[in-house]
């Protein structure tokens, strides 16, 4: 069965998210690497290797339609780094909007009766719901050490602005993910 135009370009604009998602998370374990936080690096790094085995999962849904992958570039803007506590606020983000995208995959499909996508796309949804709920926790940890949870900016600058608060965070990450 062809996939229909909608879904196909909605699986394209995933792969891109994927894809896109993998640059971000390299980007973050550079800047990362850079100044010496090497937990959080790696950290970065392996969600950036978890991105692309997403992307290729999406790609493999098209192909086993019988459908042509038409490859496309990354939907990516460089994140602006300027500490190390926004690095994982802006993945929460990037996560939130990813399974934002992945529900529109299943309600378009849901809506055609594609159950073949609706199935396929359970992996990605487990995963993605992992993940989410993965970064929302590591962000709860550094605004509760911030010690503000009602003003997350100030929980964030004092978070940044308290060495030992990173060094027993980069601790943490050496300790959960290394
Ligand atoms: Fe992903």
């Amino acid at each position: 069965m062809a996939l229909s135009t909608t879904i196909y370009n909605l699986l394209e604009d995933q792969y891109k998210i994927e894809l896109g998602n993998q640059y971000f998370y390299t980007a973050l374990g550079a800047w990362s690497k850079y100044y010496g936080y090497d937990a959080a690096a790696h950290y970065f790094y392996s969600e950036a290797h978890g991105e692309s085995k997403h992307a290729k999962w999406v790609r493999k849904f098209v192909e086993d339609r019988g459908e042509q992958f038409s490859f496309a570039p990354p939907t990516y803007t460089a994140p602006n780094i300027t500490d190390y506590a926004s690095m994982f606020t802006m993945s929460m983000e990037q996560e939130k909007n990813t399974t934002a995208h992945v529900n529109l995959i299943y309600g378009a499909a849901l809506q055609e009766k594609d159950y073949i996508i609706c199935k396929c796309l359970k992996p990605l949804f487990s995963i993605q719901y992992e993940e989410e709920k993965e970064i929302t926790d590591i962000v709860s940890k550094i605004i509760s050490r911030g010690g503000n949870p009602n003003d997350t900016n100030a929980a964030i600058s004092a978070f940044n602005a308290d060495p030992a608060a990173i060094h027993d965070f980069e601790c943490f990450l050496n300790k959960k993910y290394n």
